[in-house]
């Protein structure tokens, strides 16, 4: 498992609410989009779109999706699968742990098992 980028506390994301971890911080050289979900979890996604170029972060969270703000894909925010037309690539998912409090990200570490 790669090493975990500590994010600081959870009430530093609002719910509803994401934060972009860069490129060069998280080591993948693609920046990672953290989401606080209304189920009240946290996940991440690869920040770019997969239809072309916006940041999902910027986009609108609703339940465990969210919505591109620039033409309006969905993801599922727990798998990265693209829900809705134009989006027809899933986005890559990276594992988030939430301890005492601290948001930790593992980039690299898929957030989906194997076997799902
Ligand atoms: S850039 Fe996201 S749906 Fe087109």
């Amino acid at each position: 498992m790669s090493e975990a980028i500590n994010l600081g506390s959870m009430d530093d994301i609002d719910e509803g609410e994401a934060k972009v971890v860069s490129g060069a911080e998280n080591g993948t050289g693609e920046d990672i989009a953290v989401f606080h979900a209304e189920d009240g979890n946290f996940y991440a996604l690869d920040d770019n779109c997969t239809h072309e170029t916006a940041s999902l972060a910027d986009g609108w969270i609703e339940g465990t999706e969210v919505e591109c703000p620039v033409h309006s894909a969905k993801f599922c925010l727990k798998s990265g699968t693209a829900l809705c037309m134009p989006a027809t690539i899933a986005a890559r998912t990276h594992k988030v742990v939430v301890e005492d409090g601290e948001v930790l990200l593992y980039p690299n570490t898929s957030a989906v098992p194997a076997s799902a």
